[in-house]
């Protein structure tokens, strides 16, 4: 595990040098605890790909206005090992917060400038033990533990990680095989949000256009553009 700045993450997206990093997170940590769990008390939670009852959250963002609630939860991209994904939905940029992102706001402002998609808050209860998986060549993740256990395991590569909820954000390298392991009595309740090649400021033009080319996005091109104030 490395520890560093929110700033230094994007180096070590390019570099791909790491299974996991720990960032200091600069919030009020006990606030953002007691909001977390006041919403997962309000809602319910939706199950989240094929783990039934283990796996289940709600989202924070939403990009289909007529699932507000669940858009983060619903998709899912899943590639066993090195094959072709199972279930792939092509679209990453779940960037509307719905009212309980508005609640967090605070939570979006502390992780400026990265440009967060599709959070979630998401219980992994007890017994979960999740297939080894890739989330594909661009991802990352970024869990923010509220409640966990050492029994709670990120396992990457084969090496075992456990999240300690102490006001810290976690960035998972989802690029490679990983899986989850709750082998505690205690739900692991995270908030997360998906990283890409987009969340990050500072990249040349033609970086942006090989990628839109690469990730067949030619569709969010404009986009892509307004947000980086290119012109076409
Ligand atoms: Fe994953």
């Amino acid at each position: 595990m490395i520890q560093c700045r929110l700033k230094d993450i994007q180096k070590h997206y390019v570099e791909n040098d790491f299974d996991v990093l720990k960032v200091p997170l600069n919030i009020d940590f006990e606030k953002l605890k007691r909001d977390a769990f006041e919403i997962i008390q309000a809602v319910d939670l939706k199950e989240k790909d094929t783990h039934g009852e283990k796996y289940k959250g709600i989202g924070l963002q939403y990009e289909d206005e007529s699932n507000p609630l669940y858009d983060a939860i619903d998709q899912f991209t899943f590639i066993p090992g090195e094959g072709e994904p199972r279930v792939y939905r092509k679209s990453k940029f779940i960037t509307k917060k719905n009212e309980y992102g508005e609640k967090l706001d605070y939570l979006f402002e502390a992780l400026q400038p990265l440009n967060a998609f599709r959070g979630r808050i998401l219980n992994a209860a007890p017994g979960i033990k999740m297939h080894p998986h890739t989330d594909g060549k661009y991802v990352l993740n970024i869990h923010i533990p509220l409640q966990s256990d050492p029994d709670c395991i990120m396992n990457v590569n084969g090496t075992p990680y456990y999240f300690e909820p102490d006001g810290s954000l976690y960035v998972l390298n989802a690029r490679r095989v990983h899986h989850i392991t709750n082998d505690s009595q205690k739900d692991r309740i995270h908030i997360i949000f998906t990283l890409n090649f987009f969340s990050f400021r500072q990249w040349p033009k033609e970086t942006i256009d090989s990628i839109i080319e690469e990730m067949k996005i030619p569709e969010q091109r404009e986009r892509i553009y307004k947000y980086y104030g290119l012109t076409p």
